[in-house]
Formats: C-alpha cells, sequence, structure tokens
C-alpha cells in the first residue's frame, strides 16, 4: 500500500467515523457538562460554601474519593454556578502541574515562579486577596515531598483572613500524614465521595451519549457501566474513553475496547506513583501467595536491597488503601481457615508495571 492511500484510507475512515458524534466536547474529561448527574455527597460542600459566604467563617474541607468519582467536576460546577457573586473569590489550582507551594501562589498571583520567596509571594497573595476566599487545592497528594512542611496549607490555615480552604485528593490519609501543626489548625470537615454504582455511571454515560452521538446502543452503555462497576473502582474516565472507542470503531468488541481504554489510562496512573509505591506494587506481584503479611514483609526486603527506609505496617496499609483508591488493586478479604485476611489482586500486569518503571527510570 502507499503512503497516500494509507492516508486517504484513514481519513475516510475518520470522517465516517466521526459522523457519529455530534459533539466532541462530551469526551473530554475536563468537559463541565451544564447539568451534571447530582450525586448526594455535594450537599455538604454547597452548604460549606454557602456557610462561608455568608459568614466568613471558614469550615475548611478535605474531600477525598477514589479515581474518577467526580470530585474535580463537582468543584468546578460549584464553581461556576457561584461565579457571578462579586462578593468573594474562588480560587482553583491542581497540583499536578503546580506542585510546590512556591508554584500554587506564583500562579494563583500571575508571575514566574522564581526570584523570590514563599514568604514574599505569600505577603503579595494577602494584599491581592483581601475579601472572602475560597481556594481549591485538587490533587493536593502530588504537591511534591521536596515541600516537606506543605508551607502553603500552614500558611492558609493560620491566616488572618479566615481563606476557607478545599482540598481534594485521592489519598484518603493524606490529612493524617500532614504535620501536627497544620492539621489542628486546618482541622478539615472529611468528606468521602463514594464510587459510583453501575447504575449511575450508565446513567452519566447516557446523559453525554445524548447530547453527543446521533445513535447509541443501550445494551453497549448499560455493559460499559457494568464493567466499569466491576472490574475498576468505578472511574467514569474509563466508561467515557470506552464509549469513544465504541462509537468511532467498526463493530467493536466492548469488552475488548475496555481494556484498551483502561490500559490507556493506566499509564497516567503509574506516572504520579512514588518509588515506595512502586516497590510495593512490585512486592506484591513477585509474592506467590499475595496476602497482606506477606507482601508487607518481601516489601520491607525489597526496600533495605534498594537501601530505602521502608513504611512501617501502618503506613504500608494506608498505601494500599491508597493503591485501591487509585485503581491498582483491589484488596479482597478471604478465608484462611477460620480467619479472615486481605488478599491483594493486582490490576495490572507486570510488563505494564515495568515498562513504566523504565520510563520513570529514564
Ligand atoms: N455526576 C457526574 N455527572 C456527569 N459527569 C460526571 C459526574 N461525575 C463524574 N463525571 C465525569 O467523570 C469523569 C471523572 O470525573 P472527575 O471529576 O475528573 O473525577 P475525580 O476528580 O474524582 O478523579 C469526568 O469526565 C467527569 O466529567
Ligand atoms: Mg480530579
Amino acid at each position: 500500500m502507499k503512503i497516500t492511500d494509507y492516508l486517504h484510507e484513514q481519513s475516510r475512515s475518520l470522517e465516517q467515523s466521526s459522523r457519529q458524534i455530534r459533539d466532541f466536547r462530551v469526551f473530554d474529561f475536563n468537559h463541565i457538562p451544564e447539568e451534571p448527574i447530582m450525586r448526594h455527597e455535594v450537599r455538604p460542600v454547597i452548604d460549606a460554601y454557602l456557610r462561608y459566604l455568608k459568614t466568613g467563617i471558614a469550615n475548611h474541607l478535605f474531600i477525598f474519593g477514589s479515581r474518577g468519582s467526580g470530585k474535580t467536576l463537582m468543584i468546578k460546577y460549584i464553581q461556576r454556578q457561584l461565579a457571578s457573586r462579586r462578593d468573594a473569590d474562588i480560587l482553583y489550582v491542581n497540583c499536578r502541574q503546580h506542585n510546590t507551594s512556591f508554584k500554587v501562589l506564583a500562579r494563583l498571583l500571575g508571575v514566574r515562579p522564581r526570584g523570590c520567596s514563599v514568604d514574599e509571594l505569600w505577603h503579595q497573595f494577602s494584599v491581592a486577596y483581601s475579601r472572602r476566599l475560597i481556594l481549591v487545592l485538587d490533587e493536593v497528594d502530588l504537591l511534591s515531598d521536596k515541600d516537606r512542611h506543605k508551607d502553603i496549607l500552614y500558611l492558609l490555615a493560620r491566616s488572618p483572613r479566615n481563606y476557607m480552604v478545599v482540598l481534594l485528593s485521592n489519598h484518603p490519609k493524606f490529612v493524617s500524614k500532614l504535620d501536627e501543626s497544620i492539621r489542628s489548625s486546618l482541622q478539615p470537615e472529611m468528606l468521602h465521595f463514594r464510587n459510583y454504582d453501575a447504575t449511575e455511571i450508565l446513567e452519566i454515560l447516557r446523559d453525554r451519549a445524548r447530547l453527543g452521538l446521533h445513535q447509541f446502543r443501550e445494551t453497549d452503555l448499560a455493559q460499559i457501566a457494568a464493567l466499569t462497576a466491576r472490574s475498576t473502582n468505578s472511574d467514569v474516565r474509563i466508561a467515557i474513553k470506552t464509549l469513544y472507542y465504541v462509537t468511532i470503531e467498526e463493530s467493536p468488541d466492548v469488552a475488548e475496547v475496555f481494556n484498551r481504554a483502561r490500559r490507556d489510562l493506566l499509564r497516567d496512573v503509574l506516572n504520579d506513583l512514588n518509588d515506595r509505591n512502586f516497590l510495593i506494587l512490585r512486592a506484591a506481584m513477585e509474592s506467590p501467595e499475595p496476602f497482606v503479611k506477606e507482601v508487607y514483609a518481601r516489601y520491607r526486603r525489597l526496600s533495605r536491597a534498594a537501601q530505602e527506609e521502608p513504611f512501617s505496617y501502618v503506613y504500608f496499609y494506608a498505601s494500599l488503601s491508597y493503591l485501591q483508591s487509585i485503581g491498582l488493586i483491589l484488596l479482597l478479604a478471604t478465608k484462611v481457615g477460620r480467619a479472615y485476611t486481605n488478599r491483594i489482586q493486582l490490576l495490572l500486569d507486570s510488563e505494564t508495571l515495568e515498562a513504566a518503571n523504565h520510563s520513570r527510570l529514564t
């Protein structure tokens, strides 16, 4: 086949498949729908926002839940609904892109992150924002380990301006790992966004399909929703990406396409992992019987070999729930003899893990 033939063929087939799509935005993970599907967990968030805007008394929030449980969307949606209020500012920063206190402040002030200290930036910030302010720090657990004291949190919590702080994270234990000095002044209300069930995922998909597609099959949507709820941590992103593949491909096999979507998104997740979590995954992978205690013992050996101080068992266990919340493992209670013990089921294969490790080190 000639290159030109290939090019024409591909562009024809793309043309054909995109005819199914009325509005590409429904597949954009950052797209904010006109009306997201209601989830009850959003109520205390709205209550806290309104109370603060009325009284000026800050009620800090820590919102946690698995990847793709709608945390970012809900917060952005509320922000958009409240945008017309003139008596307060609501700011949003994602710590994935701005991963130190310094960079967060520089971003909020619109200055280049160099040439002055965090304290100087903080001073400028306090001058710039003198009225009520709600500051959202999304993916706050991705603040770099280099930013050891998380100054931004300390400064916000202690500010006489009474700013309100909203922290979002996949990591349920983020707050309990903070320095005592920050925790005691922040004392955020902890709000858990539970995983969507298959019915809710189906509703979200149907909504997108109605808006964005010319035609779709209800059975496909139901199958995608069921797969997402059953074999991921209900990560709606995987569902949306699967819907995209199902739409653009000619006779797709939904289960196969679903696995592809999952692999695509797995790469992003692995890129965010720190070295210790990597070692934990490897330990689980190498354990013939991946019961939690065995994996912990193996993890300690691997850490020693890599000259790293291993986590204590308590932290190790917290890391397991984190790995579960980002969809890399499942913890399954299994009966051994008379007692129950947790068994780790990996949701990725060793090739994917090693490939990701390789690309991190190079
Ligand atoms: N209630 C909802 N209604 C409509 N779409 C949703 C809803 N919850 C999540 N989504 C969609 O699912 C995807 C993942 O949600 P996101 O807010 O990014 O999750 P998180 O921040 O918890 O990882 C996004 O594309 C989002 O638009
Ligand atoms: Mg998010």
